[in-house]
């Protein structure tokens, strides 16, 4: 079988940054509190009439000029998003309108902060398998327009913030690039970080009862995500390792899904690996659930932080509860 890699990467970030003081002036919060609990310093928020599938698409476009391919080389593509423009159809389809595919498919991953690495798994079977030669893999997110920016809402609202990445897989020769996915969920937590409305449980499945009771808006168990995360990002990380038979001192770098800088730093921790070999931006874009591992792998890669014969690993951990890791010899 042939193997699968990474071709090119892209990112688009929206150009308006909101710093924590800016929120201290919507919200009972403070810098202080904001720096020390999160590590996020300033988020991007997009203006009215950007969604994320304009974001995805404008990613999309960067990873494929990177790829050095065209637009009309690309096979199939896998959009990852907890933030659809609309309740249906999927921003799958819209990014693949924006991009002029002409019918290509373009399948939607509802997996949250793994969604990427779910996506990224499949775009490597299909590679691998030989059913595609180029699968365009995007997470994009606009969190911003579903926060609730009162005090009640500030431990979720002062992580999230806005952006897309993109990667092109493209074929590769066996044993180079993406070497194996490792994929979990525990659906029994999922009600541990979850947005319930609209609802199809409900008749109609939205109203403004939900409204008023702020049904649509995010509600998390930090603590308890927090608890598990810690835990699962190490474990799915030594899978990686342990599938391939490779160790941590093997490992030029860790990209772990940005949800938190004391996570990043307990999972560095566990794990016995200096900090600087495990990425984090989360300072300058805050929680970008699915885009935020290609957002960082983009950025990795322009600063030369990625070289080829590297081995990096990719992890996610988030609502569903769903884990993931992804090891790449780059
Ligand atoms: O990407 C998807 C996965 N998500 C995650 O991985 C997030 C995981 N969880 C976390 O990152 C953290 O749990 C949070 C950052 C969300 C919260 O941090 P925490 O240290 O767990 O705080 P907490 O929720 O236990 O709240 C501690 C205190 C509370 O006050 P009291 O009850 O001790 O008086 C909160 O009301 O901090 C208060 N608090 C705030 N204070 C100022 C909560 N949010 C804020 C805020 N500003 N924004």
């Amino acid at each position: 079988m042939r193997g699968a890699r990474i071709l090119g990467t892209g990112r688009a970030l929206p150009p308006r940054v909101v710093t924590n003081t800016d929120l201290t002036k919507l919200m009972d919060t403070t810098e202080e509190w904001i720096v020390q609990r999160t590590g996020v310093r300033e988020r991007r928020f997009v203006d009215p009439g950007t969604g994320s599938s304009d974001l995805g698409a404008e990613a999309a476009r960067a990873a494929v000029s990177r790829a050095g391919i065209s637009l009309s080389d690309i096979d199939f593509l896998v959009f990852a998003t907890l933030t659809p423009d609309y309740f249906f159809p999927g921003g799958g389809v819209f990014v693949q309108e924006m991009l002029g595919l002409p019918t290509v498919g373009a399948l939607d991953v509802r997996t949250q902060c793994t969604g990427f690495l779910y996506g990224l798994s499949v775009a490597e079977a299909y590679v691998k398998g030989g059913f595609f030669d180029h699968v365009l893999v995007i997470g994009s997110e606009v969190q911003s327009t579903g926060l609730d920016m009162s005090t009640a809402g500030r431990d979720v609202s002062v992580i999230f913030g806005d952006g897309a990445g993109a990667v092109v897989v493209g074929p590769a020769e066996e044993g180079r690039g993406i070497l194996s996915s490792h994929l979990h969920a525990e659906g029994k937590y999922a009600r541990e970080l979850m947005c319930e409305a609209p609802s199809s449980l409900e008749h109609p499945r939205i109203s403004h009862e939900m409204l008023s009771a702020g049904r649509h808006l995010p509600r998390m168990n930090g603590r308890y995500v927090f608890t598990h995360a810690v835990r699962r990002f190490p474990e799915v990380i030594r899978e990686a390792l342990a599938a391939n038979g490779v160790s941590m001192a093997d490992l030029s770098l860790v990209i772990p899904h940005q949800a938190n800088l004391r996570i990043t730093q307990a999972v560095a921790n566990a794990l016995g690996v200096p900090g600087e070999k495990v990425y984090s931006n989360v300072e300058r874009y805050g929680n970008t659930t699915a885009a935020s591992i290609p957002i960082a792998l983009d950025e990795c890669v322009e600063q030369g932080r990625i070289r080829e014969g590297d081995l990096v690993c990719l992890a996610a951990f988030g609502s569903g509860f769903t884990w993931a890791s992804t090891l790449i010899r780059w």
